[in-house]
């Protein structure tokens, strides 16, 4: 009998692990749960006799591959997949895939809710401002961007996009702005929520340059990845430009250094742009079908690694 682990630091909301057994056990396969674990051994010890796993975040590297022999399929529930190192999976002959889309709304509710509590002064009380009229400039527009774009419609926002990849007929039907440059992205709006990977390209590559030609008053938003941003420089502009806010769904690395800009920079304590029922269980659900479509049919179409 196959075996499939679901292993989350972080734990899925109990109808998506009810879910999930579900499906796996509907396969005829068994289904088991390693949650909250603290220490890496753990991971080690609970993926050595498995056949597939459910992760989130979770990192799977060169030793958890090595100590999972019987390993076929990791499926990262979620869409960004920088936590699994893709070589080594293609060196052990072990299929990753991600299961796309299936949490972009829940992210992209809470990059709202990150933007109206920065434009409210962090609910202080104080006078502040609305998102009606602003020009919003989404980095990338994959699923998550696409619905930050949905959303902001409602808000009565001017939507701006930067992103290669996207067909001009998805940029036609949704009614949004495309702009050629990541520069001009940044130089033109007002609020700017980044939604693109974190790969060695982008890794970094938000720094002063673009931040500071952001028209005043400035507002970045990130439910994406901390390692996009070059921190050392957000920090500068930050402390050169008063006007500059900053809200995170990911911790930076220098947590003590951005807290000091009080009123003007917020993260989250966990990040938890995915972490709702609706999101889980759809991430969750995807996972354990990709699994048992993979085993069953060969299906591999959400496959991320070579
Ligand atoms: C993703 O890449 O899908 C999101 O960042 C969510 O990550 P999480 O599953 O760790 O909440």
């Amino acid at each position: 009998m196959k075996k499939i682990l679901v292993a989350t630091e972080k734990p899925f909301a109990a109808v998506a692990v009810k879910g999930i057994k579900e499906v796996v056990e509907g396969a005829g396969y068994e289904l088991c749960m390693l949650e909250k674990y603290s220490d890496k051994q753990q991971l080690l010890d609970a993926v050595a006799d498995v056949d597939a796993v459910i992760i989130r975040s979770d990192k799977v590297d060169e030793d958890v591959l090595a100590a999972a022999k019987n390993l076929k399929i990791v499926v990262r529930a979620g869409a960004g997949y920088d936590n699994v190192d893709l070589a080594a999976a293609t060196a052990h002959n072990v299929c990753v895939m991600n299961t796309p889309g299936q949490n972009a709304n829940a992210v992209a509710e809470l990059a709202f809710g990150m933007m109206v509590y920065a434009c409210r002064n962090m609910y202080n009380g104080t006078s502040g401002t609305e998102l009606k009229g602003k020009k919003l400039g989404i980095h990338a527009y994959g699923n998550v961007g696409r619905n930050v774009g949905r959303i902001a419609k409602g808000f009565g926002m001017d939507i701006y996009i930067y992103d290669c990849y996207t067909p001009q007929e998805i940029v036609d039907a949704d009614g949004v702005k495309r702009v050629d440059t990541v520069e001009e992205l940044y130089s033109t709006c007002d609020v700017v929520s980044i939604h693109i990977p974190a790969t060695p390209e982008t890794k970094h590559s938000i720094g002063a340059a673009l931040v500071g030609s952001m028209p005043k008053p400035a507002l970045l938003v990130n439910t994406a990845r901390k390692e996009v941003i070059n921190e050392p420089e957000l920090l500068e502009v930050m402390a050169a430009r008063p006007d500059i806010k900053y809200v995170t769904d990911v911790a930076p690395d220098a947590l003590d250094e951005f807290a000091k800009f009080e009123g003007r920079f917020f993260a989250t304590p966990k990040k938890m742009g995915a972490q709702t029922a609706e999101a889980n269980v759809n991430a969750g659900i995807a996972a354990a079908k990709q699994i048992v479509d993979f085993f069953e049919n060969g299906n591999e179409r959400f496959r991320v690694n070579k």
